[in-house]
């Protein structure tokens, strides 16, 4: 079986430090893991991922720019894949449909389109959704003071709108696991750990 986990929530929910954990983690217990982020992941997509941050562009042209930098990062991710590599990827294609389906409005069916495009196999097998209020969200955010990009700036309504649009994916789907991000670091960190284990991807 192949294992492309990803990491899913709002921003500041915690994923990327959660992430990170989980690599040293596999890590130390000597499995092949290879770690990633979206948008980006390779030299073509990372430059995408700066146009989208600093440009205005309309929701369908952004669409496009994330999928032509899902495209190329997908080549890579199943590379490794191939290679029984385990794949951590900080955002995926849940932050699509909950940004630009949920959030702007675009027909998830031209994402899935693109999607499966990509590859039928381009799906993750198992994602963590680190679940956040929007209000402790936007504390964090704010003592973070990087607000350099556009979707730092988001509101609350706006935040609150992808937060809900994750919880109902993960209602839809079986491969989602809901994380408590207002839990403590090591806490949540234990809480993806028991899931790992369980699906044999971690020794217990
Ligand atoms: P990123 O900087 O990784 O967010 P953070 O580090 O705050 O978790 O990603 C930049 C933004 O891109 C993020 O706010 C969500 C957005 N995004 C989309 O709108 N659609 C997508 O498909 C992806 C992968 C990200």
């Amino acid at each position: 079986m192949k294992k492309f986990i990803t990491f899913e929530g709002i921003d500041a929910s915690g994923k990327s430090t959660q992430i990170k954990i989980i690599y040293k983690i596999l890590k130390n217990q000597n499995k092949k893991v290879f770690i990633t982020r979206e948008p980006g992941g390779t030299n073509f997509a990372e430059k995408i991922r700066n146009l989208i941050i600093k440009s205005n562009l309309t929701p369908l042209s952004e669409l496009m720019l994330f999928y032509a930098a899902r495209h190329d990062h997908f080549k890579k991710i199943n590379h490794y894949l191939k290679k029984k590599y385990i794949v951590l990827c900080d955002r995926y294609v849940h932050s699509t449909y909950a940004y630009q389906h949920y959030e702007q409005k675009i027909d998830k069916k031209l994402i899935n389109f693109l999607q499966n495009t990509i590859g039928k196999n381009s799906y993750p097998d198992l994602t963590f959704l680190i679940d956040l209020p929007v209000v402790l969200a936007k504390k964090r955010l704010k003592s973070r003071r990087r607000n350099n990009d556009k979707f730092d700036n988001y509101d609350l309504k706006k935040l609150n709108i992808i937060r809900k649009a994750f919880l109902k994916e993960k209602k839809k789907d079986k491969k989602i696991f809901l994380i408590d991000g207002k839990l403590n670091k090591n806490e949540v960190t234990d809480q993806i750990t028991k899931i790992l284990v369980k699906k044999k991807i971690l020794n217990g």
